[in-house]
């Protein structure tokens, strides 16, 4: 009997050896850290032409706020910003706030394996430390946003939680300098969830980059920094489901979830 067990066990370790060896082959995980990018996302301070609306400062004063210093949301402006030029790209601050606590509170950053930025419309970039712990109230993270906006980091004193930038996207791409730069999109090359997470965790240092907008593709200018174009489905879906995606399927492939 004593016999037997000696050989079951190591014929199993064998098999573990085997794979092993093929596990490494089929799945070589070069992967350091995930660069994520919502880029051309939808988040700006009220711009001055609208600050005399009547529904940006009913909007202020309820928040205590000046009307230039508080951010656009279109839930509260609708009617000031109906005359804006791309009025319907504008003005999302949620997509930036669902997308982040999701990416953030993902077993991928809370591993340390994941680097999150905001690239905004108008070419602000929002770094952040992969330690913040965002307020759970959407007026919270406004405020914190409004705070980041006015003094350019978050707290205004000691080590930053979040520091913003004057920077393209294009800039941000520049000094990331990535083995890969993952470009999601409906328009993309249909592309299994699974199948994107072995495609990232193979490169070294890979970026992926999803709107953080509402409406319409990202600009002709941007989509040219993509070396891969990748759809997920065959219809649009909302930002932050793509990002949760994106941070369960690298995941997966590291095994970690
Ligand atoms: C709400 S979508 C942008 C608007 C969308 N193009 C539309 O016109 O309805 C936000 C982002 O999620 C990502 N996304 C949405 N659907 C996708 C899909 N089927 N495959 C891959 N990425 C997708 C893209 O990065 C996109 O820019």
């Amino acid at each position: 009997m004593a016999i037997i067990c000696t050989h079951v066990k190591e014929e199993s370790q064998d098999i573990n050896v085997l794979r092993y060896s093929f596990h490494k082959v089929s799945e070589i995980r070069n992967m350091k850290t995930l660069n994520l990018i919502l880029a051309e996302s939808a988040l700006e301070i009220v711009p001055r032409e609208i600050v005399d609306h009547p529904s940006v400062k009913r909007w202020a004063e309820r928040r205590g706020k000046d009307p230039d210093k508080v951010l656009l949301d279109i839930s509260y402006h609708y009617a000031a910003m109906r005359g804006l030029l791309n009025w319907d790209r504008r003005g999302r601050p949620d997509i930036v706030y669902i997308s982040l606590l999701n990416v953030l509170g993902s077993p991928l950053n809370k591993e340390g394996l994941l680097q999150v930025y905001v690239h905004t419309l108008n070419d602000f970039v929002i770094t952040l430390d992969p330690e913040i712990k965002l307020p759970r109230n959407y007026l919270r993270f406004l405020g914190l946003v409004e705070q980041l906006f006015d003094i350019g980091k978050v707290p205004p004193k000691g080590k930053w939680l979040m520091k913003l930038e004057k920077k393209t996207l294009k800039n941000l791409l520049e000094e990331l300098n990535p083995s890969k730069t993952i470009f999601l999109t409906e328009k993309g090359r249909k592309t299994k969830a699974d199948k994107l997470g072995s495609m990232i965790t193979k490169e070294d240092n890979p970026l992926v980059v999803i709107g953080g907008f509402q409406k319409g593709e990202f600009k002709e200018e941007n989509m040219k920094l993509a070396d891969e174009k990748i759809s997920l489905y065959k219809r649009a879906l909302d930002a932050w489901v793509v990002a949760g995606i994106v941070v369960h399927e690298v995941g997966r492939a590291l095994e970690i979830v």
